[in-house]
């Protein structure tokens, strides 16, 4: 029996940095203490010896591999190269696999599973043995299936699927999928998967009523390459052995990916393909339709939205949006990429920030969190503190660039706050780049000699000086504590998608007092 890959340890031990089995490698023993042949293991099993003293032991009564176990692949090949045994893991279920950025996977994983539940994430692995690759998060939600949980990643996390790299789906209901163990190896495998896919060609034709002039259109997206490659081959194959009886045809002569009325999705985790095939315009939603309104993920009116539910379509889900969503961050011309540090977490961290707000920003150059801030106030003022140039142009309105250390800002800042309608101070952001408790104090210094009878909020980055990871982590939870002693009610820090790895970032509520 393999072991089940759902459970949220393995989960996370798969996705975590790679560690080579610990102790000194050991020969592999048989259960009765004899030392495993090296040459029967090899792939022919070539051991001439009549007298061989050490056990012959076919694969399936050997040890299991460890470094398969945990991450789906060992340094020495695949099932048939390794010595020990490789058990392809259970077939499971999901409804979406996202592909994501190595360095991301964490992060992704305790998104999804805020989102859609403790145990949503059924399985995750990564695409190769090394630390510079992709995840695949596999996830499943009974309550809203493939296109709802689709819509509820968008709008509750619309930052995380706008840096995944592929969303691959999988509708358990209306779209065909199987598992097939060994597809990387196994020719039987191989003619397996060829055939069931032939299958469901079939099924797509008759059930779309493609003809020769209208044929289906399949679009193969996989995760690894090579996995495209089998379905590509396969395809080709279906294609040239059916001939014209066949009304499917190959992309190309200006049918393009966008064309296609079917995807075939498909990614290999522990030896185990999962294979999906549905429809593009296909609308999968099968969750009750609460209102005809598209869903609004970002807070810019001119933002991409969803369309409805019962509108939308699985290609709109799957394959448009996050590419709408990427263009979007190109269209808003940012003037840095902290930009959307600030966005992300003013979005995350659901901080109400209204026209009238009062800000100050510390460590503002060149001023991309200035830029986030100016363009939701009105009435409302933000002082960028910072000794450097503050590049934006034209220059807000609303901003006032202090050219200084933040240290030396405080009473310029209480003489401006005096001349403003509310005269009172709601935020106070800061990126600059020192020691999360130099910073803190500094914007403390700010929050607590200005602090609102409204509600107000600190929003600062952590940034990692410290030489140990653990360390840094102790001095971010310094750094909750003596917020908590500075008066907010609500602190957390978050590691946003706009954080590099050593970075998170930390919010401070204040409650307003009525
Ligand atoms: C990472 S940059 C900030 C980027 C900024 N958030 C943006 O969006 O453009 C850090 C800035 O902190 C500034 N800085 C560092 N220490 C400071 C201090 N004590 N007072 C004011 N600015 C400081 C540096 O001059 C530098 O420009
Ligand atoms: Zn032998
Ligand atoms: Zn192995």
């Amino acid at each position: 029996m393999s072991r089940p890959c759902d459970d949220a340890r393995y989960v996370d031990a798969a996705i975590a940095g790679i560690r080579p089995p610990a102790g000194k490698p050991r020969t592999p023993r048989a259960s009765d203490g004899r030392e495993l042949c090296k040459l029967f293991m090899l792939r022919d099993k070539s051991c001439d010896f009549p007298n061989c003293q050490r056990a012959h032991l076919d694969v399936p009564s050997r040890p299991r591999c460890e470094t398969f176990e945990k991450y789906g692949f060992c340094d020495r090949g695949d099932a048939r190269d390794c010595w020990l045994r490789h058990e392809p893991c259970e077939a499971w279920e999901m409804d979406v696999c996202l592909m994501v950025d190595m360095e991301m996977a964490a992060r992704h994983v305790e998104r999804a599973r805020r989102i859609l539940g403790p145990r949503a994430v059924v399985k995750a692995g990564r695409i190769k043995l090394s630390r510079h690759t992709d995840a695949l998060i596999c996830i499943k939600s009974d309550a809203l299936g493939a296109a709802g949980a689709m819509r509820a990643l968008y709008r509750e996390e619309p930052y995380g699927m706008a840096k995944t790299k592929r969303t691959f789906v999988f509708p358990r209901e209306g779209g065909w999928s199987r598992t097939f163990e060994g597809l990387e190896w196994d020719d039987e495998a191989i003619r397996a998967m060829d055939a069931w896919l032939e299958k469901c060609i079939d099924a797509c034709v008759e059930e779309s009523g493609a003809t020769r002039e209208k044929p289906v259109y399949a679009r193969v997206r996989a995760a690894p390459r090579w996995l495209e490659g089998r379905l590509h081959d396969a395809m080709d194959r279906i294609i040239d052995a059916r001939g014209d009886t066949l009304a499917c045809k190959p992309l190309g002569g200006g049918i393009t990916t966008r064309d296609c009325t079917h995807c075939i999705d498909a990614v290999n985790l522990w030896d185990r393909a999962y294979v999906g095939v549905w429809k593009t315009s296909g609308i999968y939603e099968t969750m009750e339709v609460t209102g005809s309104a598209p869903t609004q993920v970002l807070p810019e009116i001119d933002a991409p939205q969803l369309p409805p539910a019962g509108e939308a379509s699985m290609d709109d889900l799957a394959f448009y949006f996050p590419l709408k969503l990427q263009d979007y961050r190109v269209e808003v011309k940012p003037l840095c990429r902290a930009y959307f540090k600030l966005h992300e977490a003013l979005l995350r961290g659901r901080v109400p920030i209204e026209g009238d707000w009062n800000c100050v920003d510390i460590g503002a150059a060149p001023g991309g969190w200035t830029q986030v801030l100016s363009e939701r106030l009105t009435t409302g003022c933000v002082w960028a503190i910072d000794p450097a140039e503050i590049t934006l142009n034209p220059f807000p309105t609303t901003m006032t660039h202090l050219r200084v250390l933040a240290e030396d800002a405080v009473e310029t800042v209480r003489e401006g706050l005096q001349s403003t309608a509310s005269g009172e101070l709601r935020l106070v952001v800061c990126d600059a780049n020192m020691h999360p408790e130099a910073c803190l104090r500094i914007a403390l210094d700010f929050s607590t000699k200005f602090s609102s009878m409204k509600e107000s909020w600190l929003v600062m980055s952590t940034k990692n000086f410290c030489k140990r990871r653990e360390n840094w982590l102790k001095v971010i939870d310094t750094c909750i504590e003596q917020c908590r002693d500075a008066g907010y009610d609500d602190v957390f820090v978050e590691h946003l998608f706009s954080n590099c790895s050593e970075e998170k970032t930390l919010f401070a509520r204040r409650k307003g007092k009525d």
